[in-house]
């Protein structure tokens, strides 16, 4: 399953309470976050978030990139032994940032993503919907794409919930404008059924 949303969300610390929930329940979970996890994707992260601007379509391909080494050596291997992934950040993020808010193509960047991950889709995402001005004041040291100010991070959130309309079944929109600890007990309610 996956975490999504604007960056100041919540959604890190929500796949984190999630993966401790479900430890304690005895899962064997594994939680990633991107880009990173492997060492071209934490390359590719100081590269995409600290370097220098880029076309979006660099961007696109560079955010596949890690996706592609982290799916390949740390997903997978995980899915095979058994264990439950929570994902923090995954395909939708590229969607939704360079597909959508960008302008490279939801349909371009879908299919360059589906044949990295070989078609490898979360059984469920979690997007985090919340209002963009409280979400950039809960954002500490700004990355590059944090940068981008309010009118991307406008069309980022428009992008999500575009993204939440193409696929219902798939996508479980939640209010996180409420406390962390409510906020996870709703996510697991709203899961229970799922995982
Ligand atoms: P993070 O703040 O959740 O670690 O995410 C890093 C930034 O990278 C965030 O601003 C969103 C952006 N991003 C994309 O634009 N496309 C992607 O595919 C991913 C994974 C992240």
């Amino acid at each position: 399953m996956t975490f999504e949303g604007v960056d100041g969300s919540g959604k890190s610390t929500q796949a984190e309470l999630l993966r401790d929930a479900l430890v304690a329940e005895g899962r064997d979970v594994l939680l990633t976050r991107e880009p990173g996890g492997t060492e071209v994707g934490e390359r590719v992260r100081e590269l995409v978030l600290d370097g220098p601007e880029m076309t979006p379509w660099a961007e696109a391909a560079l955010f596949a990139a890690a996706r592609a080494e982290l799916v390949a050596r740390v997903v997978r291997p995980a899915l095979d032994r058994g264990a439950d992934v929570i994902a923090d950040r995954y395909v939708d993020s590229s969607l939704a940032y360079q597909g959508i808010a960008r302008g490279v193509g939801v349909e371009h960047v879908l299919e360059l993503n589906l044949h990295v991950v070989q078609g490898l889709m979360p059984d469920v995402t979690v997007l985090l919907l919340l209002d963009t001005a409280e979400a950039g004041r809960r954002v500490g040291a700004p990355d590059r794409l944090e940068r981008a100010g309010a009118d991307f991070h406008r069309r980022v959130d428009a992008a999500y919930r575009e993204l939440a309309e193409r696929f219902p079944e798939r996508i479980v929109a939640i209010d996180a404008s409420r406390p962390a600890a409510e906020l996870s007990e709703l996510i697991r309610e709203r899961l229970r059924s799922r995982i």
